[in-house]
């Protein structure tokens, strides 16, 4: 089979996560590394010989067949557009784009051209993440009454980058929170209701807030919170993932899944025994972000003609979310999220 000729443009601190994962697929060859300052493209073509290196991305048209886009917020739009437009398939980092116009207009122009668009959310794709959700879908411990998620980083970028501008498009729980949201909505299904809370407290060089605190209600009952913060100067559980059902606790810390389950009807003196648990499944892979899953996902969408998981309409549900709840937290009302369905 003839491989896919991969271009990635923005070779800056995600396209290295993404550089490994790139290399361990036999379906694709990178053909083309893009980046406004040269050395950062040079970098990373370093065990790619054969790639063009170069500053433009409109000097890689004939180079490539698919593009990863790894930009600034506020370049997605148009670098997607533009490679759509020239029949290129597009592998597009989160957030989708900055505005619901944007996305919208993206996803058009995709199916206009008949290329795939697929958002970046690489823990969709991720083993253990698809390990949790097949032990609640069995049933085997039961329904599910709340899922929380935490992330802690500390994400401090110098005056004047990107991030620290309204390039970013919104605050933590727009840039980071979207893979949150999208996976509540993966293992929950429709959201109905939200509250959304963010300070700028502790993370100034951010124009909106660098934590925040979300819950939500869904349609089949179920409750999701998301707490995280990229002003955290010290962390208990960097990012993990908690789901309560009727049976017991299944957490996931990000290499291995815990069932928390000790299996009785009451605890009287409930903690010591209750924080006993079982490791029911671990990772073969050490952590890290786990790109290669969601581009071998991207590859196979392309050659088999399939839809991805994460498309242009699926990745712009959890925006919408962000976005409803934003307007509803500066008009103090809980927001109605009746109108998202997902798929
Ligand atoms: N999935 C994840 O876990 C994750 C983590 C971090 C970032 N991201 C996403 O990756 C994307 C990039 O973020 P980052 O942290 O790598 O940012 P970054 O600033 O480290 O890298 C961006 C790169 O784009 C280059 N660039 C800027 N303008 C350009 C232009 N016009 N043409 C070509 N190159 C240009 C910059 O020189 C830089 O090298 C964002 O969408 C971000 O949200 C995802």
């Amino acid at each position: 089979m003839k491989k896919i000729r991969l271009g990635i443009i923005g070779c800056g601190l995600m396209m290295k996560s993404h550089i490994a994962g790139i290399g361990a697929i036999d379906d694709v060859e990178l053909t083309a590394c893009v980046d406004i300052i040269l050395d950062h493209a040079k970098e990373l073509a370093e065990d790619y010989p054969n790639a063009k290196v170069c500053t433009d991305w409109k000097d890689i048209v004939d180079d490539v067949d698919a593009v990863l886009i790894a930009l600034p917020h506020d370049l997605h739009y148009e670098c997607g557009v533009f490679f759509a437009r020239h029949k290129k398939h597009v592998l597009m980092e989160k957030p989708l784009c900055n505005t619901e116009e944007e996305c919208k207009s993206l996803i058009d122009i995709c199916d206009e051209e008949g290329v795939v668009l697929m958002c970046a959310y690489p823990l969709r794709y991720r083993p253990g993440i698809l390990k949790m959700k097949e032990l609640v879908d069995s049933g085997e411990f039961g329904k599910i009454m709340q899922i929380s998620l935490w992330t802690e980083q500390l994400t401090k970028m110098p005056e004047g980058h990107w991030l620290t501008t309204a390039r970013l498009g919104g605050g933590q729980f727009f840039s980071h929170g979207c893979h949150y949201v999208d996976l509540l909505m993966f293992f929950l299904g429709n959201p109905v209701q939200g509250t959304h809370f963010g300070t700028r407290i502790g993370t100034p060089w951010l124009r909106k807030e660098g934590t925040s605190i979300a819950s939500f209600k869904f349609e089949n009952g179920a409750l999701g919170y998301h707490g995280a913060t990229w002003g955290s100067r010290g962390t208990h559980l960097a990012w993990n993932m908690q789901i309560i059902t009727e049976k017991g606790l299944l957490e996931y810390d990000r290499t291995r899944i815990k069932l928390y389950n000790q299996n009785r009807e009451h605890i009287p003196n409930g903690p010591v025994d209750m924080q006993k648990y079982e490791v029911i499944w671990e990772d073969a892979i050490a952590s890290g972000k786990q790109t290669q899953f969601e581009i071998e996902h991207f590859v196979d969408c392309i050659v088999n003609g399939k839809k991805p998981n994460t498309d242009g309409r699926e990745a712009m549900k959890s925006l919408q979310v962000i976005w409803k709840m934003y307007d509803a937290e500066k008009a103090g009302v809980i927001a109605d999220l009746t109108d998202i369905k997902v798929r």
